[in-house]
This record gives structure tokens, sequence and C-alpha cells, in this order.
């Protein structure tokens, strides 16, 4: 596989994973992102890993959209023509083409940043309308977003109060709540912007909020998700204080070492083991896609699904 990534420069190693990146890269020039590709998956992905919600233009919420049975063609019909937003998560695993372009990304950004060492490594193929927004959130793991087709605006937020508040945080990591966070407008006199154009991405500091707004046009985008030592110690210590929390304590240390931290290891492993599946966010369609209908979609009841 030819290079994908720009060579990083010192610049870049010194800010990589604390501060955000922004790079060229050269998916755009591999054949994975056409309506062909992208409908052909459509048509097969395994539906627990098939994200598709909708939003409507005046609340800030998304409701879940099932594929109901619709092919990838129709699918993508709906998507260019109303507002619907579509993550084909851990696509490594559903086509061995974004397997062998994952383990490329990563074997270059290995080369090029010493001591960078990721596992759980990850990527999702996002298919999203025009003028689609991602609402205000932040995501458990190391991140980068890759764009492809179309363009983006997205703004991004310190990772630290009160941008993100530690209970939220903690909330979002043990999967309690969907990733959402609070948000007041003028949080955006804080934020970078930035207008991404296909060929380019951008790497972020770990736990960023960050929210997106599609310009007029049908996107299709890459996330790439890690972790690291550093990555997992952190999403340990915020599990473990988030589970103190639930049960009355206020944690007083998000410290990533010494005896308080492997207490909240072991309560996290502990938890995780017994009480999570219960605990966890669950996403309850309510739409199936449709191009002739509003935004996309249509009610599940309406479409005679149940
Ligand atoms: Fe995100």
């Amino acid at each position: 596989m030819p290079r994908i990534i720009q060579r990083l420069e010192p610049r870049h190693r010194a800010v990589w994973g604390r501060h955000t990146v922004k790079l060229r890269h050269g998916l755009t020039e591999l054949d994975l992102f056409s309506d062909e590709v992208l409908a052909a998956l459509l048509d097969t992905y395994d539906e627990k890993r098939l994200i598709m919600h909708t939003m409507a233009d005046d609340v800030s919420t998304w409701k879940s959209v099932a594929r109901g049975g619709v092919s990838g063609r129709r699918i993508l019909d709906a998507v260019r023509s109303g507002r619907v937003w579509i993550n084909m998560t851990d696509v490594q695993d559903a086509d061995p083409r974004f397997r062998e372009l994952l383990d490329a990304i990563y074997a270059e950004w290995a080369r090029e940043v010493p001591g960078f060492n990721a596992f759980k490594r990850k990527i999702g193929l996002l298919v999203s309308s025009p003028n689609a927004r991602v609402f205000y959130h932040c995501d458990p793991a190391g991140q980068a977003l890759w764009q492809v087709r179309g363009r983006k605006r997205i703004y991004l937020y310190p990772p630290a109060p009160p941008f993100l508040q530690p209970a939220e945080l903690e909330n979002v990591i043990r999967s309690v709540t969907a990733e959402e966070l609070s948000y007041q407008p003028w949080y955006d006199d804080h934020a970078e912007v930035y207008d991404l154009e296909p060929g380019q991405m951008l790497h972020w500091a770990l736990n960023c909020p960050h929210r997106i707004d599609n310009h007029d046009e049908i996107n299709v985008s890459l996330t790439s998700e890690h972790f690291t030592p550093e990555i997992l110690r952190r999403w340990a210590v915020n599990y473990g204080n988030g589970v103190l929390r639930s049960l009355g304590y206020t944690p007083r240390s998000r410290s990533v070492h010494g005896a308080a931290f492997w207490t909240k290891v072991a309560v996290t492993t502990l938890w995780r083991a017994t009480v999570q599946e219960r605990q966890s966010y669950k996403r309850v369609p309510e739409f199936v896609p449709d191009p002739d209908a509003p935004n996309g979609v249509r009610p599940i009841a309406a479409a005679g699904v149940s």
C-alpha cells in the first residue's frame, strides 16, 4: 500500500495526543469510498455494528434508525436527500481492505512517533447527510477524523472543566450515557474551529469535547480509535471514579499511579464483570431509511416494521 499520511514533523510529535495535529492524507486516492463500495457494505453490514441516526433541525437529540431491510443504494439515497448519520463501526472486521488500511495507518504512526504503542485499534466509516450535525460530545479513546468526501466544520473544546466535567466524562466512559455532554453556546468562544476538506485529518487531545456541522454536501469520513498504555490508565481511573461516584463517594484524585489508582482498576474490573451490561445505554430504533420521506427517514410503525 502506498504511503497514506503526510510525514510528521518535530512540531507534530511534540504535541501528539495532547494537542490537535492536522495532517494531509491519501485516502482520497483509494477505491474504498465510492458509492458502489459504500452501498455494498451497507447491504450486508452486521446490524449490531451499524449505527444510524437522524436529527431534526430544531432539537439537539438524535433518534436511532434501523436498516429495516432497506438496500444500501436506498440508504445512500436517504443520506443524500435527508438528515441521516451512519457509522459502520469496526469496518476493519467487515472488509479485509479496511483491515489492511488500519494496519498501514498505525504502522506509519508507529514508525514516526517514538514510543507510540497503540492497541485496541479500530476504524469506523462515516457517511452523513448534507448539513448533518454531530452534537457536543466526547469519546473514550484516542481519536482521529479523516475526511474523504465533502467538507465539514469541526469545533474542538478544551478537555477540562467547564467544557468537560469529570462526572460527565466518567458516565461516557462507563457507557451510562450516549457520549453527550452539557453544552453552552459561549463554549464556542474557546473552541478550535477547522473546516475539514477531503485529504485532511485531525488527531486531537484525549477526550476533547467536539461537535461537527457538515457543509451542504454528503460527507464520507473515517474515524480511527486506539488505546495506549497511558490512555488505558486514564480510562480505568475515570471508570473507577465513576463507579465510586455512583455509590455516593466523591473521588478526590484522578492520578494514574499509586495504591488508589490500582484500587480503582480493581473496582473497574469487578464492575465490568458484574454490572456493566445492565447499566449500559441502549439505543432503541424509531425510524428506517426512506429517501422519499422528510429527513430521509420514516417512523418504524408507519413503515410496517416492528
Ligand atoms: Fe466523536
